[in-house]
């Protein structure tokens, strides 16, 4: 028989606790399915993983980090500290099932019509279990089922599932005499394990992201010396990188994260006049943007290893693709530790032979190791546990979820999802999203229409195709002031 609860909460990452925190005084059941708090703090983070967001933007509102103008970025052990620190201070571990990993939920509210429908609200009515969960503790057999009246999903977009490409017959890592991992299973590897991986190995690295950045790094850290190999990092989508957050002398948030940097930028949802506005403003925006691009040009050797992107800053920006530089990534490049392989992104096609790496101009890139930096598939890890209808929805119809402020699919009553939009600190998002769920769910303020919700979230996701072709991970970071407006005029009509 199922346990019932009024919230359960899904996961003990930053949006876990963020939401255990926010709605404390429900007393919500969080599930995670690990023996940690953190998520991908812990589970993909490297030896060298540091924060890259500045740590004064990665920081719970009401809990300051111990040294908070430290300018340095804490390392994901830092980070992992800082957030039990804050689950202690709030006495929210006695609120989180540790190992208890959920498997499946069903939907058992209103059965006859389980999509909200046009017109009306989302959420139901309280007192009555809505989901119901299935919880598999410590990889035993048993199920332990639960009831609640809501659910916060805060499984993550990264990390637990990976994204593996696909191959043809014969071509994928089985005809490969070398190893081939993850980025997911490397940063399980302590440090000697993977100094060993790595030491006088032919490396290749699939990816240019932040993780195969990062990799790559260590991989020419442990091979130093003559008896050292090159680690080759197979390119595909070129991006913007940035060493560090100053820009000709000027720190970095007043080019995007100022009311004023923000004002050219288009917003969801504009009248005609700002419309007109932003149209006569575009050349300020592209303006900011080649200041940031002649500066990087200037300052990495962008050009020497035909890196520099052809496609402007502010597209990264706005899709949520910046990566921070370690900053001994063109040092080691120079020593010819680091390599670089461009392949076309038109035509991307790559595969695995006896010895290596295959491309389609007819070169090969002999190889030990091929580690695939190439990302996670947190929709996955949904779909895995949402029952249907709901599963075919919750990307319909273009492949990006329609979050109302974020956090609410309009045809899924009941239930919230935090941490599947990011910013340029995702921390912060969630948190703020989190508070505003509170509100929404002690009844402060009504959700619109579903119409309305539905309008609302198009109107970004219209917004983010615009502003950039990398738009498929729901980056609000060239609107994100605006979207906190929104959420907090919700908050504040409430408490007027
Ligand atoms: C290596 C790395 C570094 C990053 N660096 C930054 C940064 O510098 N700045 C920034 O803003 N963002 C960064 N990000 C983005 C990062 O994902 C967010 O900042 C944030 O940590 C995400 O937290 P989350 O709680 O939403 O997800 P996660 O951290 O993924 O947590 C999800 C939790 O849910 C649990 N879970 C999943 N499925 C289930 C289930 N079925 N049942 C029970 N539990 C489940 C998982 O075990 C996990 O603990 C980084 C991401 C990665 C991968
Ligand atoms: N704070 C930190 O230090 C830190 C460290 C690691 C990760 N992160 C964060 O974690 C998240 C995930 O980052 P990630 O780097 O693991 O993944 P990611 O951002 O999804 O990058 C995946 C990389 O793999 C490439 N790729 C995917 N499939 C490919 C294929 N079939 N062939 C060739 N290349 C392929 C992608 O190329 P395309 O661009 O062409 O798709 C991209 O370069 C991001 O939000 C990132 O910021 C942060």
């Amino acid at each position: 028989m199922a346990v019932l609860n009024k919230i359960g909460i899904i996961g003990g990452g930053i949006s876990g606790l963020a939401a255990a925190k926010q709605l404390s005084h429900h007393h919500p059941v969080v599930f995670e399915a690990t023996d940690y708090l953190g998520g991908v703090w812990k589970h993909c983070s490297f030896k060298s993983t540091k924060l890259q967001t500045p740590r004064c933007d990665y920081e719970f509102s009401d809990f300051p980090w111990p040294q908070r103008d430290n300018s340095s970025f804490p390392s994901h052990i830092e980070i992992l500290e800082y957030l039990y620190s804050y689950a202690k201070h709030f006495d929210l571990l006695k609120l989180v099932k540790f190992n208890s990993k959920v498997v499946e939920i069903r939907f058992v509210g209103d059965r006859d019509n389980p999509i909200p429908k046009y017109g009306g609200g989302c959420l139901l009515m309280a007192g009555n279990p809505v989901w119901e969960v299935a919880v598999q503790t410590n990889q035993s057999e048993t199920i332990q089922w639960y009831g609640f009246e809501f659910l916060v999903i805060c499984t993550g977009k990264y990390g637990d599932v990976p994204k593996i490409p696909e191959f043809g017959n014969n071509k994928g890592p089985e005809v490969f005499k070398g190893q081939v991992l993850h980025t997911l299973d490397y940063s399980k590897l302590d440090k000697e394990a993977s100094t060993q991986l790595l030491q006088g190995k032919k490396v290749v690295v699939i990816g240019y992201k932040k993780s195969a950045i990062d990799l790559a790094v260590e991989c020419a850290e442990a091979n130093q010396g003559a008896e050292g190999q090159a680690c080759t990092m197979v390119i595909r989508t070129l991006h913007w990188t940035v060493p560090h957050y100053w820009i000709w002398g000027l720190p970095f948030y007043l080019f995007y994260s100022t009311r004023l940097s923000q004002f050219p930028h288009q917003r969801p949802n504009q009248g005609p006049l700002r419309t007109l506005l932003c149209h006569l403003l575009s050349p300020v925006r592209k303006g900011v943007s080649r200041i940031i691009e002649s500066y990087l040009a200037w300052k990495l050797p962008l050009d020497k290893y035909g890196l520099k992107p052809n496609h402007p800053f502010e597209e990264d920006y706005a899709s949520c693709q910046m990566a921070i530089l370690p900053e001994n990534f063109f040092s080691e490049a120079d020593k010819g530790k680091i390599k670089f392989k461009r392949i076309e992104a038109s035509s991307s096609k790559w595969w695995f032979g006896e010895g290596g790496v295959e491309f389609e101009d007819n070169t090969k890139l002999e190889a030990d190791v091929v580690i695939l930096a190439t990302g996670y598939d947190g929709k996955k890890k949904l779909k895995a546990i949402l029952p249907e209808p709901f599963r075919s929805l919750i990307d319909f119809p273009s492949g990006i979820m329609p979050l109302y402020r974020g956090t609410i699919h309009p045809f899924i009553p009941n239930m919230a999802f935090v941490g599947f939009i990011e910013s340029v600190s995702n921390l912060h998002t969630a948190e703020l999203r989190c508070k505003w769920l509170g509100g929404l769910i002690d009844e402060q303020f009504k959700l619109p229409s579903v119409e309305k919700m539905l309008h609302q979230a198009f109107q970004e996701m219209e917004l983010m195709k615009t502003t950039t072709r990398f738009y498929k991970r729901s980056c609000i970071s060239t609107f994100s002031i605006h979207h906190s407006d929104q959420i907090s005029q919700d908050m504040m009509m409430a408490s007027n």
